[in-house]
């Protein structure tokens, strides 16, 4: 992960030059025997259908709901957490002094899912960020969730019920992701810096090179190298059609679920992003709604299911929405309709969830789970009561079990021993 300085530099720069102009300008050159965009960045193979929708001021959830989540259209919501101390706060000095010692997951600029994310704290981080390729991509800390507003759309219902995991992410710019959707609602809010982003309709997937997904969390990536398009190789991806914006700070984006994206920054960027979902009759409950506040909100008063606090082994990044996972587990009862749950029902739902093979191993893998999860003997009867009152805690374990951890496990015996061979999971 350690790259000599000077080949960064390089690469930054040539990054940022060839990619200082957004929106991409698709020109036709009808000389050319080449399709028009060929080998440049994502976004000169076509024009654009037009920025992404735009919202500002107070957004009710129900509107959220209605006009956004529920049809699946991405929306740009301006000034959405414009009143988030972090925003004037979040200097480099002030992180190392008050955050310095929370820890971060680590990835590289240019994203790149065959590497393995490290884990160090802030102050290093801090230290390290404008000289080398990294990027913190990671849950954001509980202390620092005090200082990031939660923007009005989230503040009631099953948006607020439902928010599993917020994340921070920050970087001296130059990153860029690869075109990719991501399983769960997403609302990416900016706090510092600014970062362009290319929405795609996700039935153009059809048209990029091999998505690459994993089954239950419902995430994939395409393996098109969106620094420079082969329009010969993969002439479909002419027709994919986009939509843009640039967020500054307190700008939001809603990037719907299973949505497509590409995302750039060019200078220091700081984000936020708050990852949702709705319930498993894919629909918006308004409990709450009607005597809900709408006055300003930290995220740290929000329920959110995943969390890190100073002292924590693992950082918990890239799982499941537990409720949803509970709401599932109530389903396949009913769907049973026996009255009670076994471990053979357990076991069958959780190799269909895990996509383990079914070999012995992950059979007593999935029986220890179900004993652990459950608190019961091997020959225990679950009860619909007794899934619904389960706690979080024991949901997150059954979370654990099926997902491999995103990033690097602390070691037992050895809190400086960093435990990389776990898979990484897909953001
Ligand atoms: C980002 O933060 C730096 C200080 O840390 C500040 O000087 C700069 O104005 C901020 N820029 C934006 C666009 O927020
Ligand atoms: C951060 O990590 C570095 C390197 O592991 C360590 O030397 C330093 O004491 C840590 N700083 C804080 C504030 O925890």
């Amino acid at each position: 992960m350690k790259f000599p300085v000077q080949l960064v530099c390089v690469t930054c720069v040539v990054i940022a030059t060839s990619l200082a102009e957004f929106p991409p300008k698709y020109v036709e050159d009808p000389l050319s025997e080449l399709p028009s965009g060929h080998l440049k960045a994502f976004g000169y193979h076509r024009l654009p259908d037009g920025p992404v929708a735009e919202e500002k001021g107070f957004l009710h959830p129900k509107i959220f709901w209605g006009k956004y989540v529920s049809i699946h259209k991405p929306m740009v919501f301006r000034q959405a957490i414009s009143d988030s101390p972090a925003i004037l706060k979040w200097t480099d000095g002030y992180l190392v002094e008050t955050f310095g010692d929370l820890d971060l997951i680590l990835e590289v600029k240019r994203e790149d899912r065959t590497k393995q994310p490290q884990r160090t704290n802030i102050s290093s981080f801090i230290e390290r960020y404008i000289k080398e390729d990294i990027y913190a991509v990671t849950v954001l800390p509980d202390p620092m969730r005090a200082e990031v507003q939660v923007p009005s759309c989230l503040l009631c219902g099953t948006f607020r019920d439902f928010m599993h995991e917020t994340n921070f992410w920050m970087s001296s710019g130059g990153t860029r992701s690869v075109i990719h959707y991501d399983a769960d609602e997403n609302l990416h809010c900016i706090i510092n810096g600014s970062k362009d982003f290319m929405m795609m309709h996700n039935k153009f997937r059809k048209y990029l090179p091999t998505f690459q997904k994993k089954q239950f969390t419902g995430s994939g990536f395409s393996s098109l190298d969106p620094d420079s398009v082969d329009l010969l190789k993969y002439p479909d991806v002419a027709k994919v059609q986009w939509t843009y914006t640039t967020l500054d700070p307190g700008d939001c984006i809603y990037i719907p679920s299973e949505y497509l994206h590409q995302v750039r920054s060019h200078k220091r960027t700081i984000s936020a992003t708050m990852l949702f979902t709705t319930d498993t009759s894919k629909s918006f409950q308004e409990t709450n709604c009607e005597d809900a506040s709408f006055n300003y909100t930290p995220l740290s008063a929000i329920d959110v299911h995943w969390t890190y606090k100073k002292g924590d082994k693992t950082i918990d990044m890239g799982y499941i929405n537990v409720e949803l996972l509970r709401q599932n587990l109530v389903d396949i009862f009913h769907m049973l309709g026996k009255g009670f749950l076994t471990v053979d029902d357990f076991v069958h739902v959780y190799s269909l969830a895990s996509k383990d093979e079914e070999d012995e191993q992950s059979l007593q893998k999935a029986k220890e789970l179900f004993t652990k999860v459950f608190e019961v003997d091997i020959d225990g009867k679950i009860t619909e009561e007794q899934i619904k009152n389960l706690p979080r805690e024991n949901l997150k374990t059954l979370g654990r079990g099926i997902d491999a951890p995103h990033g690097p496990v602390l070691d037992e015996e050895d809190d400086d021993d960093l435990d990389t061979s776990h898979g990484k999971d897909e953001l």
